[in-house]
């Protein structure tokens, strides 16, 4: 069973994090056959389950219950379930309200997104016993401020960037994930923290990658972005497109320079 102490060795021994989103058990159980370390129960489940244009509708009762399938269906892998957006904004006791059900469904470790801005609150949950996964970057429940889904951290930007990775290191996070953000500021970001780091559209030298499995799997009906790669290309079947995913990860062929942004 991966566990934090785990994830903390393989950041130290250069053994990459294998991380996919997972909704349901069925897959979890593949996942765990397959050998990926971590199983994400993404709000981004509001748009390849439910259906919408953002992952702003998700409720928490929603996270509990598809944390609650996956955890079902899982036997070694670290579960990390989003907190979704309006569950923990508004004060530290509402985010600990909503990332306590999500532990009581089966999580390891809650992710929430935002910046500096949010370091207060991963040290109340940490500190009360709930490891917590800082998502800074492109964060898709800020579409609404940002104006679309943009590579964030390039030129000046990497300074605010950089700001948040320690912000939330000095708070106490378990892990740092960083989405669409240039290569350069991903590695400088990695070096320095002691916690692991997980990159989507964050280049090679995170400690490890997570990618959406309808996008590995090529079936999310939408446009996909620059950092997917659709692992079913060449495989006989969804289990074999897993394992395929964890070999390039833990071998450091993916993400390859296509799939990564540059400064
Ligand atoms: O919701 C999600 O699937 C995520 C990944 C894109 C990292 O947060």
């Amino acid at each position: 069973m991966i566990n934090i102490n785990r994830l903390r060795e393989m950041k130290q021994n250069g053994e990459k994090i294998a991380m996919l989103t997972c909704y349901e058990a069925s897959f979890a159980a593949m996942m765990n056959r397959a050998g990926v370390d971590m199983l994400l129960i993404g709000d981004s489940l509001g748009m390849t389950v439910q259906g919408h244009t953002s992952t702003l509708p998700v409720s928490n009762d929603d996270m509990a219950y598809h944390t609650a399938c996956v955890a079902r269906g899982n036997s070694q892998a670290m579960i990390v379930a989003d907190l979704p957006f309006g569950a923990y904004q508004q004060s530290k006791e509402q985010a600990f309200a909503a990332a306590s059900q999500l532990i009581a469904a089966g999580a390891h470790m809650v992710k929430l997104e935002g910046g500096a801005v949010m370091a207060p609150t991963v040290r109340f949950l940490q500190e009360r016993a709930i490891p917590v996964c800082a998502h800074i970057g492109l964060t898709p429940q800020y579409v609404n401020i940002f104006g679309g889904y943009k590579v964030q951290g390039r030129g000046d930007a990497a300074a605010a960037v950089y700001n948040d990775a320690m912000a939330h290191q000095e708070a106490g996070a378990a892990m740092i994930l960083m989405e669409c953000v240039p290569s350069q500021l991903a590695k400088r970001i990695t070096d320095n923290v002691s916690c692991p780091t997980i990159g989507i559209g964050a280049g090679l030298d995170c400690d490890g990658q997570v990618l959406v499995m309808h996008d590995i799997l090529g079936i999310f009906p939408g446009k996909t972005a620059k950092f997917v790669k659709n692992f079913m290309e060449g495989q006989p079947n969804i289990q074999a497109a897993f394992e395929a995913y964890v070999r390039e990860v833990k071998n450091k062929t993916f993400p390859a320079e296509e799939y990564q942004f540059l400064a």
